[in-house]
């Protein structure tokens, strides 16, 4: 850790609270403001909570410490005071984003950076009229960020390179995984990876080529299994006797005949209902929350492995 000031969570919904805990856990006291009483509310529960099963999992040690150093505030002003660093978690749309955004810049420290969880909004549409947008960019997590630990950083044109590399070493400090981007593309990186393959599973499910069930056992129990600890690049470096050039030779024909034509549309309504229907008769929809808590509760598990077994810090 090598700044003392706090850090500033702006909005505590699913994501905020999540990146409540990563700074917490790390050390850092976190200053939280969110608009809403019972969102304020229901994050120390949870935090403790989450902390009770990462404390299971061997995790984390001093759950109680960590709790003790989240502060909830009830204005933003408050929460922004003295902070060297603001992780915004609004909703997301251009109007909200853009609201914070210039609510935060007349209020922060003149030296503050501020990451902003956008999931596909780059930082452009919505900081450009902020008198400290060069200290301004995306830093988009995954859900839940405190259990993976990914995050893409991603500037806008005007963001400083210094404010880059300030995300990208207190990601580390934090233990999460910096992903850094040379510039804005729609979905970043990690939705464009995943939304080629949801257009595909869509459109396999739709022209009835295998079941629902059997397009996620392909990910659960196959690629899935490689790609929690390695990427399609070392996967397929490591597929072919001599390497990716090797599979390359070997195989790029087939991938180049796969290529959809005409590219995707939206997910037909249609199909979207069935697999619906699918998926309620295997979990109902008031059986989601207790599978969500089962989800965390197995990364948490999957963590400790990886971290026992040298896969992660
Ligand atoms: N849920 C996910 O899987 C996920 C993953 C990665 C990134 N994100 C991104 O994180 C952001 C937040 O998403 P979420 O899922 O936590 O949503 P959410 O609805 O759970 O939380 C949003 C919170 O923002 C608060 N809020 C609204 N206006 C505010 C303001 N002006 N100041 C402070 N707080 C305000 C709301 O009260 C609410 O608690 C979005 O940009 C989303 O795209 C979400």
């Amino acid at each position: 850790m090598t700044d003392q000031r706090p850090v500033a969570i702006v909005g505590a919904g699913l994501v905020g609270s999540g990146w409540a805990l990563v700074f917490a856990r790390a050390g850092y006291h976190v200053a939280v403001y969110d608009p809403s009483p019972d969102i304020r509310a229901g994050v120390v529960p949870w935090a403790r909570q989450s902390l009770a099963e990462l404390t299971h999992a061997g995790l984390v040690d001093a759950p109680d410490e960590i709790v003790a150093r989240i502060t909830l505030h009830d204005t933003l002003q408050a929460a922004l005071a003295g902070a060297f660093y603001v992780q915004e978690s609004v909703y997301e749309t251009v109007a909200a984003k853009t609201e914070v955004s210039l609510a935060i810049d007349a209020l922060m420290d003149a030296d503050a950076v501020v990451g902003s969880s956008s999931s596909g909004i780059p930082a452009s549409k919505f900081t450009a009229d902020c008198a400290n947008r060069e200290r301004f960019l995306i830093a988009h997590p995954v859900n839940p960020p405190h259990l993976v630990p990914v995050v893409e950083l991603v500037p806008a044109p005007w963001t400083s390179p210094a404010a880059v590399d300030l995300v990208a070493d207190l990601m580390k400090t934090v233990k999460q995984v910096p992903v850094r981007l040379t510039r804005e593309i729609d979905g970043f990186v990690l939705n464009r990876l995943q939304g080629v393959l949801l257009n595909e599973a869509w459109a396999l499910y739709e022209d009835g080529i295998a079941s629902l069930a059997d397009i996620d056992a392909t990910i659960a129990y196959g690629l899935g299994l490689r790609w929690s600890f390695m990427g399609p690049f070392e996967t397929i470096d490591l597929n072919a006797p001599g390497g990716i050039e090797d599979y390359a030779t070997r195989l790029r024909g087939l991938y180049a005949g796969m290529v959809r034509t005409p590219p995707p549309g939206p997910w037909p309504d249609a199909v979207v209902a069935k697999a619906t229907a699918e998926r309620r008769a295997a979990l109902p929809v008031d059986a989601l929350a207790e599978r969500r808590a089962w989800r965390d509760g197995v990364l948490g598990r999957l963590l400790a492995f990886k971290k026992s077994n040298c896969l992660a810090d």
